[in-house]
């Protein structure tokens, strides 16, 4: 049976650093959905479809990745669904440990079968996230090391829609 694993975020917008976990994670597994989800304590940028249109703009190029949307319901319910038995997350630094710990133990009581799986980006991306990057380039920042060609003009777009 094919390796099939799920890799959720809210991804608002689809950063390099993402990009670094979702190719580790292509080294690993042979199938991953990236699937963009809502999380309810944040207030996103993009509506769930254009980061879906971005991010298969960014991952035109890998085989083995497909984009998902997950407008509702629980992302263990999904993986069951989907049967994926691993859930891919990138930590940076330890502080992002705490709150990974946590979705992970919840994840796996919700479906006893699913496994998270931690992956480090590159250090250069330590310090990268994606409030950070809109606020930089909501402000008029360069933002351009760190996301794609294509998000940056989607981002460029929503800073002219916004003003
Ligand atoms: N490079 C750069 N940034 C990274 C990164 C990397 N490798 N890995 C994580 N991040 C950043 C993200 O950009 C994000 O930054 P932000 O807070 O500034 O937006 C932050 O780290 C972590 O967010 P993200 O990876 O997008 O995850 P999230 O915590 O917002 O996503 C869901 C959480 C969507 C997976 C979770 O809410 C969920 O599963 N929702 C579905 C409903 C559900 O099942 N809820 C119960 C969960 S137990």
């Amino acid at each position: 049976m094919k390796q099939k694993a799920i890799y959720p975020g809210t991804f608002d917008p689809f950063t390099n650093g993402h990009l670094d976990v979702l190719e580790r994670a292509l080294n690993i597994f042979e199938e991953v959905i990236v699937v963009i989800a809502e999380n309810c304590q944040k207030h996103a940028l993009f509506t769930l479809e254009e980061r879906k249109t971005m991010t298969n703009e960014v991952i035109c190029d890998y085989t083995g990745v497909t984009v998902e949307v997950l407008r509702k319901g629980l992302l263990a319910d999904y993986a069951r669904q989907v049967g994926a038995r691993s859930i891919v997350r990138g930590v940076r630094q330890v502080k992002d440990f705490e709150y990974e710990f946590q979705m992970s133990l919840l994840n796996r009581q919700l479906y006893p079968e699913v496994t998270t799986v931690f992956l480090m980006p590159n250090v250069k991306y330590t310090y990268v996230a994606s409030s950070i990057i809109k606020e930089v380039a909501m402000l008029g920042g360069d933002v351009s090391k760190f996301v794609h060609p294509c998000v940056l003009e989607m981002i460029h777009q929503k800073r002219e829609e916004q003003n």
